[in-house]
């Protein structure tokens, strides 16, 4: 039996402040979480939407180093991006913050201390991947290797993407820095684990036994976690960036982001209701429901819930986590580092006025049991044949119509004949669908039927042909418009979750002061005598040249030529992915000049390294390089190189490196040093 709840809590995964959000993000986590929030609100519930940036973690260090800026720097800027552009779309959080908020480290600090204090980590001491070169432990996204699941090359040390299998950076195969592509060394660190495993038994009860009901995906793969046996998991990291993990001793270690992250959907609900979040948090009247992508769904179905377990208090878990899979673009997976994506803020810009027929295409096409594929035909398609043609269309005209014979007035319901009552009697049993659809999270076929409704509007229109009966028989022309006014008015609230922009524009039209879903169903929103606004199209046709813009655009970076998603991953690059663009600024500030080597040895007990003597023009100094593997000492003596000169000092093996070699690498590893054309002077600026 369905409990009734007090309130609902829904949580939208918080995005890496990484990239922008594209497509994928949109179709698999925000559309549906939003379409499901504005229904809830509209039905009156007591609802709070919570999401924020997730600034934490490897994958923002390694953007920053990527991008030769900070990891602060990379966060200021996506989050601004991805919250401006959800908020043009309408996506409409109560709260949208960030993990580097105070309050969130607060809150998450607070909840490591907690669980520290109680003794429900182990500490454990153990041998992990250390880049010499760098002087850094390389946890998660800093490795990479082949994957010991399914043999593709460049696994990160925390996820297959290939495979989407979970790894642990021993288990790679032929593991590399991905700071500077060596091969690491392992080296002793000590670590907090939560030992999952001690859960295990409650987990299977929780999940396998009184969670039968959620989506397929997501309960396969817990059953899968679950039967494979589970083991402590590390909650913290050798990190510079994240909250650092509040305990003595505990210098130059962080949080590990997915123990922080999504005790930020706790912060964020502080941040907005600091005074009463405990109910939110702490209630059985309280249903929580976390909206996520499937490469989230061990997290927040098994790592999450046992934290709250642990931690205890009155926490409540999640009464369901409908994750969707993945979409695809035009037959090839999206990528962010490889630009294969359509970026939400671009899109915003390129179509603007256009943000519902995103979320319409998004919704209708979302990947909720299977993946799916976004292709710019259908976007097209389902603009033209389906919001201009049916949804548009069927408004348009009765509006018109309504201005042309009753001069804008909403005419009387006289005698209604058996069309009449049997087109207004579907409009209840479309609302109950709808609603069934929504609450069992099945997106897709509740939009389905919203557009039933706009169908059922032109197939009454046809068939009741008002425009032949005008010079003949008013009154029935009357109830007519009547009729098809009120589904008109019905539509404005059956959309309403799925299409705001949309439905604000028709309730203007229709001059409706409000949309209650209570209403949806109802044959008489709008009563005789009630004026209504002009005519206002809805949607308007999108262009061939509009699509294929979008085409060559996307031509431009077009992995290799039609590769199927399936393909897509194996195909090894020719080229690395073009970095985020610099400013000419940026560029400017790096000191790159030539020079000449004086004297080259090996820097002893390492295979990759040689200690370099060199004139720069201004002075004599020391740079240490990775190059051993590609030059001998002897080769290097004489040779003029192009350095980076003003890159902040580093010790490396003890020794100090002020400098970078300016070295050419191919997609497969092989370097050479970069050269002017003919000897220069030492000294020669390079830009
Ligand atoms: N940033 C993660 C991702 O993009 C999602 C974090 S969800 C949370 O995959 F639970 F940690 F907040
Ligand atoms: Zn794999």
């Amino acid at each position: 039996m369905e409990k009734s709840y007090k309130r609902h809590l829904v949580t939208a995964a918080l995005p890496y402040a990484n990239g922008a959000v594209h497509i994928g993000h949109l179709a698999g986590v925000y559309v549906p979480a939003d379409i499901y929030v504005r229904y809830l609100r509209m039905r009156g519930k007591d609802v709070r939407f919570i999401c924020g940036s997730d600034e934490h973690g490897v994958p923002i260090t390694i953007k920053a180093k990527q991008q030769n800026s900070t990891p602060q720097e990379v966060v200021d800027k996506y989050h601004l991006i991805i919250k401006d552009s959800f908020e043009r779309l309408g996506i409409s959080f109560d709260i949208y913050s960030r993990t580097s908020s105070p309050t969130h480290h607060k809150t998450a600090s607070e909840f490591f201390r907690k669980l520290y204090e109680e003794g429900k980590f182990i500490e454990k001491e153990s041998e992990q991947y250390y880049d010499e070169v760098a002087n850094h432990f390389l946890a998660d996204r800093y490795i990479t290797g082949t994957c010991p699941k399914c043999g593709a090359e460049n696994a990160y040390g925390d996820q297959c993407e290939k495979c989407g299998s979970t790894l642990s950076p021993n288990e790679l195969i032929n593991p590399k820095s991905a700071l500077s592509g060596n091969t690491p060394v392992l080296k002793k660190t000590s670590h907090w684990y939560l030992p999952l495993d001690q859960y295990e038994p409650w987990l299977k009860e929780w999940i396998l036994e009184q969670h039968k009901e959620w989506k397929v995906n997501v309960y396969g793969q817990c059953k899968s976690w679950l039967d494979g046996g589970l083991q402590p998991r590390a909650v913290s990291r050798d990190l510079d960036w994240g909250v650092p993990v509040p305990v003595e001793g505990a210098e130059g270690k962080v949080l590990y982001v997915w123990f922080d992250a999504p005790i930020g959907y706790i912060s964020n609900t502080i941040e907005l209701m600091p005074d009463d979040w405990e109910k939110w948090w702490k209630s059985e009247d309280t249903k929580l429901v976390h909206f996520i992508g499937k490469d989230n769904i061990v997290f927040h179905c098994i790592v999450f819930p046992s934290m709250l377990k642990a931690y205890g208090d009155g926490y409540i878990l999640p009464e369901n986590v409908p994750a969707n899979e993945f979409l695809n673009l035009e037959g090839n997976k999206i990528s962010t580092s490889r630009n294969w994506a359509v970026w939400l803020h671009e899109y915003l810009d390129e179509f603007p006025g256009k943000e519902d027929v995103l979320r319409y295409v998004l919704c209708a096409n979302a990947p909720e049991t299977k993946d799916n594929d976004f292709t710019w035909k259908d976007f097209q398609t389902r603009n033209n044949s389906e919001l201009v043609a049916i949804l548009g269309n069927f408004v348009n005209r009765a509006v018109v119509l309504t201005h042309k014979y009753f001069k804008g007035e909403v005419p009387s319901q006289l005698h209604l004949r058996e069309i009449d009552e049997d087109t207004l009697a579907q409009i209840p049993v479309i609302k109950k669908n709808i609603e069934e659809s929504l609450e069992n999270y099945r997106f897709r076929e509740a939009l389905k039927e919203a557009m039933n409704l706009a169908r059922l509007g032109n197939k009454y229109l046809t068939e009741t042909e008002p425009w032949k009966l005008a010079a003949t028989d008013m009154e029935r022309v009357a109830t007519i418009m009547n009729v098809s006014l009120q589904i008109c008015a019905n539509l404005a609230i059956a959309f309403d979750p799925f299409l705001p922009h949309t439905t604000q524009k028709l309730s203007y039209m229709l001059n409706m002061k409000s949309r209650n879903w209570e209403d949806l169903g109802l044959d008489s929103i709008l009563h005789p005598g009630h004026k209504i606004n002009e005519a206002r199209l809805l949607f308007e046709k999108i262009e061939d040249i509009a699509i294929e813009a979008q085409l060559a655009k996307l031509d431009a970076t077009r992995p290799s030529e039609a590769a199927p998603a399936a393909q897509a991953e194996e195909a090894t690059p020719s080229a690395a992915p073009q970095k985020d663009e610099c400013t000419y600024d940026e560029f400017m500030k790096m000191d790159i000049r030539t020079a000449t080597v004086l004297e080259a040895e090996r820097v002893p007990k390492t295979d990759k390294l040689l200690k370099l003597t060199i004139d720069t023009g201004i002075d004599t100094r020391t740079i240490v390089s990775g190059i051993a593997e590609y030059y001998t000492p002897e080769e290097m003596i004489g040779k003029q190189i192009c350095i980076l000169a003003n890159l902040a000092p580093r010790k490396i093996k003890g020794i100090e490196s002020k400098g970078m070699i300016l070295m050419a690498k191919e997609e497969s590893g092989n370097m050479r040093i970069v050269t002017p054309e003919e000897r220069l002077l030492n000294g020669s600026t390079i830009n």
